[in-house]
Formats: C-alpha cells, sequence, structure tokens
C-alpha cells in the first residue's frame, strides 16, 4: 500500500512539473515545436546566432553537426553563423565572458542546448512573445512568462514594445496560428520591424531549432525506431507462416 501511495504520489508530481516550472502559471500562448521542419530550424540557427549567441552558449552542441543535420554547406555556415570561429569541429560558445555577465545582468546568461527539455519547448516560446514594458524593472522590461528576468528585450526592435492589460481569463481571447490564449492580454504600443504574425514566425523558428539543438539525433532515433518496428512486424509474420509449415501435418 505505501509502495502505491508513493508511486500516486510521484505520479501527481510529474504532472505538476510544468505548472511549477512555468513559475506556477498557466502559459499564454500553445506552442508545439515541428521537428521536421528543417527550414524553419535553419532560420532558427541563423536567429539564434545573431540575436543571441552574444550571451547564450550552445556548449553541448558543435558548429559541424548542426551544418550536417540542418544541411548546411560549410560555406555558408562559416559566412553566416560562425561569428566566433572558423573550425566548425568547435563548440557553440559565446564569447562573453560568464562572471562580468553576471555582473551586468545580475544573472549569467544561462547555456541554452539543453532549455528547451528543462522548461519545455512551449515555455520557450512564451518567454520570447512575453516581454511587457514595466518602468519598475531596472531595464524597464519585465517578462510575464519569468517574472523579474534579468534578460533586457533584445527582440525589441523586431517585435516593438508591448504593455500588459489585465484581463479575466474567463473571458477568453481567441489568437490566430497557434491556438488559444490565456491570461494577460498583451497590446501593442510602438511598433517593431516585423508585423505581429512575422514575429510569431521568427520566434517559432528559434525555438524550433533550440528544440532540434536539445536533442540532434531526435529524427534519427525516430525514423529508426519506425524502421526496428518494421522488421519486428515482418519478423513476425515471417515466424508465423514458419510455424504453420511445420505445423501443417501434425493436425
Ligand atoms: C544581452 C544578453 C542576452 C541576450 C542577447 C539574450 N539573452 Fe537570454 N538571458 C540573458 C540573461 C542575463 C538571462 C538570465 C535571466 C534570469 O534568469 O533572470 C537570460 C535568460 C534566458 C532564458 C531563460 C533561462 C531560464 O530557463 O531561466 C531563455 C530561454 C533565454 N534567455 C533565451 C534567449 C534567446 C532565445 C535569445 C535570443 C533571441 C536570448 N536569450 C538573448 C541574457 C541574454
Amino acid at each position: 500500500m505505501q509502495r502505491i501511495k508513493t508511486l500516486l504520489i510521484a505520479v501527481a508530481l510529474t504532472a505538476a512539473a510544468p505548472a511549477f516550472a512555468s513559475g506556477g502559471h498557466a502559459l499564454t500562448y500553445k506552442f508545439e515545436p515541428d521537428s521536421n521542419n528543417i527550414q524553419s530550424a535553419q532560420r532558427g540557427a541563423r536567429n539564434f546566432m545573431n540575436y543571441c549567441s552574444g550571451c547564450h552558449s550552445m556548449k553541448h552542441l558543435r558548429y559541424g553537426r548542426l551544418g550536417q543535420d540542418l544541411h548546411i554547406p560549410d560555406d555558408l555556415l562559416k559566412a553566416n553563423l560562425m561569428f566566433t570561429t572558423d573550425k566548425p569541429g568547435e563548440h557553440i560558445v559565446s564569447s562573453m565572458p560568464a562572471t562580468e555577465s553576471a555582473k551586468w545582468f545580475g544573472q549569467a546568461p544561462p547555456d541554452l542546448t539543453l532549455e528547451t527539455r528543462y522548461r519545455g519547448a512551449d515555455w520557450v516560446y512564451n518567454y520570447l512573445m512575453t516581454f511587457y514594458v514595466d518602468p519598475s524593472r531596472p531595464l524597464g522590461v519585465n517578462n510575464l512568462t519569468l517574472p523579474g528576468a534579468s534578460m533586457p528585450h533584445v527582440l525589441a526592435d523586431l517585435q516593438g514594445w508591448q504593455v500588459k492589460v489585465e484581463e479575466h481569463a474567463a473571458e477568453g481571447h481567441e489568437e490566430g496560428g497557434h491556438g488559444g490564449h490565456k491570461g494577460p492580454k498583451f497590446e501593442l504600443v510602438q511598433a517593431g520591424k516585423l508585423k505581429p504574425e512575422e514575429y510569431k514566425a521568427f520566434v517559432t523558428d528559434t525555438v524550433n531549432f533550440m528544440h532540434y539543438a536539445a536533442e540532434p539525433a531526435r529524427n534519427a532515433r525516430i525514423s529508426l525506431g519506425y524502421k526496428v518496428m518494421l522488421y519486428l512486424f515482418l519478423f513476425t509474420f515471417l515466424a508465423y507462416l514458419l510455424k504453420k509449415e511445420w505445423w501443417k501435418d501434425v493436425h
């Protein structure tokens, strides 16, 4: 009995984990990463290298591996994605010194290789969508998904600036594209270079890339899994035919 109780508690805690990870409140936007969309991950790699890698590393991923998996030839890889090294065998390491950045931001920017596995891809999508103007914060910006975040809104020139408008969750609010919208609503007070739909696509690409980076072998693993299952089915069928053949004279 004790064992069953422990098991039930463990299951309940696992189910509650995403709620804890998101700071206890539900995420505003729904998001499903798309592992099969290589073009999106390619654009995401470009976004990441241009807008994030100045502060964040992906130290478990090598440039060469990224190029191979996302079908980016070496010359394009070097010209467009590799800013701090010219060796494809190197890991993606930010040039920002951790001790200094901790002083500047109050927090050192964490390594993001496994971020989507740690927080969930939907959490990261929400994080990048929910920076909003908040004059009470040192940088004038807060984040609904990670309240009190010390990261500046580095995509503000693309998204523009939005303010948070409280809204009763019960009223509901339909958002095109990525499904439902819960909780506070945002209103753009200063437009960015991208239209809201384009900004969503930008964030989608970036998170698809991070989702790839968190498990580069995902697609190979899944296709191998299908092949193994197909083999097992075929083999079972052959074994069945063989059994019929062997036993046909016995009855
Ligand atoms: C100017 C430096 C800087 C840049 C550029 C930057 N970040 Fe950050 N980022 C930070 C800092 C500092 C934190 C730590 C925030 C905290 O914990 O308060 C952070 C935190 C994060 C987190 C949350 C980590 C966690 O789980 O708590 C994510 C996700 C993230 N950044 C993604 C990105 C992405 C994606 C980009 C590019 C679009 C980016 N960052 C660009 C400085 C930066």
